[in-house]
């Protein structure tokens, strides 16, 4: 059963390009050989992470996610069924929020995915996505 698991988190510490890369390449490692596929959002000391895959591995990786003392307060926006991948051409594709779309992102002001609705966080993800997501270089 394919799902997609949607969480949000707060970064320790400053997100900086060394340690946002880091997660990258470990993310781009591991998640082809667990058929992981997803997308990490980061900006405003937040992390916005989907991953896609089967519900086992989703559930195992999210596990050993949770305890990376790089971030911290991780809640689970969403958690649904998947017809298809969104990502299936990204091990983990990396968005920079600030780099979205200005009026995508005016469409979401408060921007507080700690206190969006399930739906509301999706609808959110869904203008990410649609906003033409920046992102590095397919690499599955
Ligand atoms: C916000 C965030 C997102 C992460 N995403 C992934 C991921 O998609 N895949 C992954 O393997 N590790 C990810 N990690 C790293 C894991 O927490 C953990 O360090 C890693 O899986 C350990 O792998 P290793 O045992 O091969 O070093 C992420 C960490 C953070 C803080």
């Amino acid at each position: 059963m394919l799902v997609s698991l949607f969480y949000v988190s707060r970064a320790v510490g400053p997100q900086t390009t060394t340690v946002t890369s880091s997660i990258l390449s470990t993310a781009r490692l591991n998640n082809p050989v667990h058929g992981i596929t997803g997308a990490l959002f980061q900006g405003q000391g937040l992390y916005l992470q989907v991953l896609e895959g089967e519900r086992s591995a989703v559930n195992r990786l999210y596990a050993q996610i949770l305890a990376d003392k790089r971030h911290t307060d991780a809640e689970i926006l969403s958690m649904e069924e998947l017809a298809g991948r969104r990502f299936e051409k990204w091990s983990m594709a990396h968005v920079i929020l600030s780099d979205l779309d200005p009026m995508v992102l005016m469409k979401h002001p408060e921007f507080d995915p700690y206190s969006a609705s399930a739906k509301g966080a999706g609808l959110m993800l869904e203008d990410f996505i649609a906003s033409g997501v920046r992102v590095d270089k397919p690499v599955v």
